[in-house]
């Protein structure tokens, strides 16, 4: 496929490093960033630039990377050894375009964005175009060299620089476009020759003024954008200013946070309006808040529909569940996946759902379980009743019809049918169904012994 530019892009990702300063058995590009790992931050940034290839460089526990994306569109260049980030392009060599441009991107930096992307792609065919940033604080980065009138003619690495060299601000994000043919031509000439003994690809710099190249610089807007990811310090740190980011776009779209530093997204949230949100919330994976939606504080909500006007009491658990219009869950309510809940329904604390649809105006107020469950309309389960789900082998269902009072601390042993507005009395075991409209009870009847008299401790 052909970019909107009208030539070929192939985009490179730099993923092969180990990660030592990450102390950690998971190559350093799987490590997540708002629930996704790093590398599919970028991926997905690449592919918004609809590049014809996208080539990944993998070395370090590259089958747990491979593993990971099966994705037909991704071709990956092995690093056996990693020798450096111009020996990792080297590899790709077999799979470059003849023509175009090639963009290379670091897998361990994760929130590149794909409008900064764009700017680096307007070159013409005899430029290399680099991102650079301004850094307070350059130590570690490459430095880039201007002559005196401005043009690039270097990038110099921190080990490799002199004291002089070292106040320069202006930094080598690592990110940056070459025409296929340059790299074809010259990415064998790299020599190791350095402070590193690794092969440098910023080393292309120089040889690219001395084939008369220009070298362009595009100024990256934000730092976190180019921050890179070397040790779990960092992580946080990208992972808070990504947070902040989205915290910042929800409160724009007319979402009340009770504190941006304080929620965490690690998925996509698709809100409503005047949907509130109190301290403490995790969302993950795919959630649909609608409007007027409350959500109370330290709550844990992943891949669920929240309906309007419905509110999410503190500490509320819910998982892969959806709930409708007008109700009212927790505080300490459990939905587990495939929990549907109906329109003005009430789930209380301490109650448990688990794939069991539950009708509308129905309440489970207290410290219940329901699982595998079809309960109807405007049913009232009291406190402590359970669903006897599972009889050590199987799970069987349980039926409860509109209308139906079940008394508190039944255990209906599933399978089992409750009738409509069938009233089950409080304590009892129900093994068989319960008819429509009736009273059913089983537990032993009261008796009183009169006259009874409590044991004495026998003297000794
Ligand atoms: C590199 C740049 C430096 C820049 C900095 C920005 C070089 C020589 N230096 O330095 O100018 O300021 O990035 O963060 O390019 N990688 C491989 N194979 C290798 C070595 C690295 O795939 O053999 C990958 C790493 O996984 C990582 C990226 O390349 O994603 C950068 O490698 P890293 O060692 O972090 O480079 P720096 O020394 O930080
Ligand atoms: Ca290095």
């Amino acid at each position: 496929m052909q970019n909107e530019r009208n030539r070929t892009l192939n985009i490179v990702i730099l993923a092969a490093g180990k990660g030592t300063r990450m102390y950690s058995k998971l190559p350093k590009v799987l490590h997540p960033l708002a629930g996704k790992p790093m590398l599919t931050h970028v991926l997905d940034t690449a592919r918004q630039l609809h590049p014809s290839k996208i080539i990944v460089v993998y070395g370090f526990e590259g089958e747990t990377i491979r593993r990971q994306y099966s994705a037909a569109d991704l071709l990956w260049a092995e690093q056996h050894e990693q020798l450096g980030t111009g020996h990792a392009v080297q590899q790709t060599l077999p799979f470059l375009d003849d023509v175009g441009y090639t963009l290379i991107l670091l897998g361990d930096v994760p929130l590149i964005e794909a409008h900064t992307c764009e700017q680096l792609l307007v070159n013409n065919e005899n430029e290399i175009v680099l991102l650079t940033v301004n850094k307070a604080n350059p130590f570690g980065y490459g430095r880039i060299k201007r002559n005196e009138k401005n043009n690039v003619v270097g990038i110099v690495e921190e080990k490799d620089a002199s004291v002089e060299e070292r106040q320069i601000t202006e930094v080598n994000t690592g990110i940056m476009v070459f025409p296929n043919q340059f790299l074809k031509q010259h990415l064998i000439q790299l020599n190791n020759h350095n402070a590193q003994k690794e092969y440098y690809l910023t080393d292309l710099i120089d040889i690219a003024t001395n084939n008369s190249l220009e070298i362009k610089t595009v100024l990256a807007e934000t730092d976190i954008e180019v921050t890179g990811v070397n040790n779990r310090k960092d992580l946080q740190l990208v992972e808070r200013a990504y947070q902040k980011i989205i915290a910042e776009k929800l409160m724009l779209a007319g979402v009340t946070l009770a504190d941006a530093s304080r929620m965490d997204v690690r998925g996509a949230l698709d809100v409503g309006q005047d949907v509130s949100i109190d301290v403490g919330c995790i969302f993950e994976g795919d959630n649909k808040v609608s409007d007027d939606v409350v959500i109370g504080a330290h709550c844990y909500i992943r891949n669920s529909t929240i309906a309007a006007g419905t509110t999410i009491l503190p500490y509320s658990h819910i998982d892969d569940a959806i709930i409708g219009e007008g109700c009212r869950i927790g505080p300490y309510a459990r939905l587990r996946p495939d929990a549907v809940i109906g329109n003005d329904s009430h789930i209380g604390n301490f109650v448990e759902i688990k794939n069991s649809d539950i009708g509308m105006a129905t309440n489970i107020n207290h410290l219940s379980y329901v699982g595998d469950s079809t309960v109807g309309n405007q049913v009232n389960i009291g406190a402590g009743t359970i669903t006897c789900n599972y009889d050590g082998a199987n799970k069987h269902k349980t039926v409860i019809k509109d209308g139906a009072f079940i008394g508190s601390d039944s255990q209906l042993v599933a399978p089992v049918t409750i009738g409509e507005n069938a009233t089950i009395a409080a304590g009892s075991t129900i093994t068989k169904n319960a008819p429509d409209g009736e009273l059913t009870i089983s537990r032993g009847r009261q008796v009183t012994i009169t006259g009874w008299k409590r044991p004495k401790k026998a003297s000794s």
